[in-house]
């Protein structure tokens, strides 16, 4: 295989594939078509940016599939207004209906998360839902345990034991997010995907709220990992609370002022 495959017939030699490559692998002068360097098989990341910026439809790339490369809609552009009142409108959700998410949706909203940017775009990120809402509850009484030795947590373990669930909130569903331990900050690839499910379950409807409690009883109940079967050689990064909202909001709170330093 040589990396790319070039249609000579639409090639207009502009040189776009070359100047996008993050990696610098494509070269590409005067008339020619463009062509890998020796060895940019070995170094490609697979981002394709190559073949999505191609003006002229002219390139593959020879080990992802010519299918599935979805063309971007002008008419769904998001304007600044929309996105800025997405991104500031989402809010962390902690009262639930009882109601099941279907499955359908929380597939829709999962997917989204497979474009989240990853590092060197390895999108070694793994997803496990707990569909279940009394599995919920049972990893729950897990993290009550894990948070039990700490002070902090004090009035939160005593609202557990009063009945009244502060750790996942009487959500139906709990999505975790798992990666390879090895790799290059596998917990900033499941940080940014769990940050894209979130703005994804707000747009259709959902509510979320980041589950940090799982993670702050992991050091002292190492056995959730297992209890969640999450495979060896991985390490859950993440956690979120997903169903439908009981109230909407119909404010968006204030906050810090931006704190920039200009230089
Ligand atoms: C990493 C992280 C962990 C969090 N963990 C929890 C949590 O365990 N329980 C909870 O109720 N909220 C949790 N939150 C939600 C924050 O409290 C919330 O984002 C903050 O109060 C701002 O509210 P907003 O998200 O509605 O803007 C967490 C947020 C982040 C980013």
């Amino acid at each position: 295989m040589a990396l790319i495959s070039v249609d000579k017939s639409l090639c207009m030699h502009c040189g776009v594939c070359a100047e996008e490559c993050p990696a610098m692998l494509l070269v590409q002068s005067g008339n020619e078509v463009p062509e890998a360097i020796p060895s940019g098989e070995k170094l490609c990341i697979r981002c394709g940016h190559c073949v999505a910026a191609c003006p002229h439809d002219a390139l593959r790339l020879d080990d992802l599939p010519a299918y599935g490369w979805a063309e971007v809609s002008p008419d769904l552009e998001v304007s600044p207004e929309a996105a800025v009142q997405l991104l500031r409108g989402r809010r962390s959700v902690r009262v639930y209906q009882k109601r099941p998410v279907p499955r359908e949706t929380l597939v829709q909203v999962l997917e989204v998360t497979r474009w989240a940017p990853t590092a060197t775009n390895r999108q070694t990120v793994k997803w496990l839902v707990l569909e279940d809402s009394e599995k919920v509850r049972a990893l729950a009484g897990k993290v009550v345990e894990g948070l039990r030795p700490n002070p902090y947590f004090a009035r939160m373990v005593a609202d557990w034991e009063a009945g009244c669930d502060r750790i996942f909130r009487g959500a139906p569903h709990l999505v975790v997010n798992y990666a390879p331990t090895q790799g290059f900050d596998p917990s900033a690839d499941c940080t940014i995907a769990l940050s894209y499910l979130d703005i994804a379950a707000h747009a259709h409807g959902l509510g979320t709220c980041w589950a940090g409690v799982l993670m702050a009883a992991i050091p002292t109940q190492p056995d959730i990992p297992a209890f969640l079967e999450i495979p060896e050689g991985h390490r859950i990064c993440g956690a979120m609370m997903i169903g439908f909202p009981k109230h909407r909001y119909k404010r968006i709170p204030v906050r810090n002022p931006l704190t920039i330093t200009w230089k």
